[in-house]
């Protein structure tokens, strides 16, 4: 049995874990930052780099300490390399290549979307390549063709906003602050998804992106646009508005799902044949989104898998285990190994306007 540390800290959660070949997570440890950064509404890079600073190596410490281990019953270090803000990443791999080099042992630099991508094999030891991957997070969102280790092919991209990043926006139009996403799909359970008629960017067309700017601004113009509640006939009585911010929150979410699903739809029609359609990333979490995918999935006869939402938002048992992938390869990096701001997993993909607009 191998044993692998894992390190994250490529945006705004500080986290490590050991992660066996088992697929036992022995032991792990997250920091969110929310706090900190929510008098801003987004993550500010410099304060990100100061907290992980501050909290990674105790926290590498407490996660060893749990299981009980030091160092040396470790077989590798794996830690983010990118993609992600700059300052976070760096923090991350420079510890991790102190540890190598103080305890003797490779390290591993993981590209942050791999983690994702490979999260759900660390929950399903029956999940075989090739599957198609929706990686829906707060910087990312693309379909994938995952067919190995380092073997991607994209097959579709945003040419703007990602769809975390459109929950997120549009949450702070509704005064739900940050992060938004999870806030905005507890709403939009209050709501109505057909009171406010949205667009559905993209959908049907022969491209096969992903567009989220216009939803996004549709929602702040609804907002805006929302009329106040009026006096009523009766003396005392008030008539609500025609829909509430619930609605909107229930409006946008169906949009965005129709979104979604139309792409992927899109994609299993031209891909070929795959073992599963699976979601990862932090948006993978929204209950909803795995609804309508699962009923994607059973009409194209294919097993849906979507990782445990603890391993859908950012987190280090993901990037041990992605580490853990490519250290039973053979693979290892050398210790000047660079952190790297951007690193699309396909580097054949061609570029596409605005995409990857946050990390
Ligand atoms: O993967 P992740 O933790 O970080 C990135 O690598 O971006 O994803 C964070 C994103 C945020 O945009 C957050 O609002 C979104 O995932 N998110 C959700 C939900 N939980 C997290 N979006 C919609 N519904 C949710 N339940
Ligand atoms: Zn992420």
């Amino acid at each position: 049995m191998r044993i692998i540390l894992g390190i994250e800290s490529s945006c705004d959660e500080t986290a490590a874990a050991l992660v066996t070949s088992e697929r036992t997570i022995l032991a792990q440890h997250i920091a969110s930052q929310d706090e900190v950064h929510r008098p801003y509404g987004g993550v500010v890079p410099e304060i990100a780099a100061r907290a992980h600073a501050e909290r990674l190596a105790p926290m590498i410490e407490a996660t060893l300490a749990d299981a009980g281990m030091t160092l040396d019953d470790v077989d590798a270090i794996a830690a983010t390399a990118g993609p992600g803000l700059i300052g976070g990443v760096m923090v991350g791999l420079v510890t991790a290549k102190a540890l190598a080099m103080a305890a003797d042992k490779p390290l591993i630099a993981v590209n942050h979307l791999e983690g994702h991508a490979l999260s759900p094999r660390l929950a399903d030891p029956e999940l075989a390549y090739p599957y198609l991957l929706l990686l829906v997070s707060g910087g990312h969102c693309q379909i994938l063709l995952v067919e190995g280790v380092g073997q991607f092919r994209r097959l579709a991209t945003t040419i703007d906003d990602a769809l975390g990043e459109a929950f997120d926006k549009s949450a702070k139009v509704l005064g739900l602050g940050y992060p938004g996403g999870p806030a905005l799909e507890r709403l939009a359970r209050e709501g109505d998804a057909k009171k406010v008629p949205l667009p559905r960017p993209l959908l049907g067309s022969a491209e096969p992106h992903f567009s989220f700017a216009g939803l996004k601004s549709a929602v702040l113009r609804a907002k805006q646009n929302m009329p106040p509640p009026v006096q009523g006939c009766v003396a005392g009585s008030v008539v609500p508005p025609a829909y509430s911010d619930a609605d909107i929150a229930a409006s946008f979410q169906q949009a965005a799902i129709d979104c979604l699903i139309d792409r992927a739809r899109r994609a299993l029609a031209g891909v070929g044949p795959v073992n599963a359609l699976v979601v990862a990333g932090g948006v993978a979490a929204n209950t909803a989104i795995r609804t309508a995918l699962e009923n994607l999935a059973a009409d194209h006869d294919l097993p849906f898998i979507a990782p445990p939402l603890a391993l859908c938002t950012d987190n280090a048992a993901m990037i041990a285990w992605a580490g853990l992938e490519r250290f039973e390869r053979g693979q290892s990096d050398p210790l000047d190994v660079a952190a790297r701001p951007r690193w699309p997993l396909d580097p054949d993909a061609e570029a596409v306007r605005g995409a990857g607009v946050k990390a």
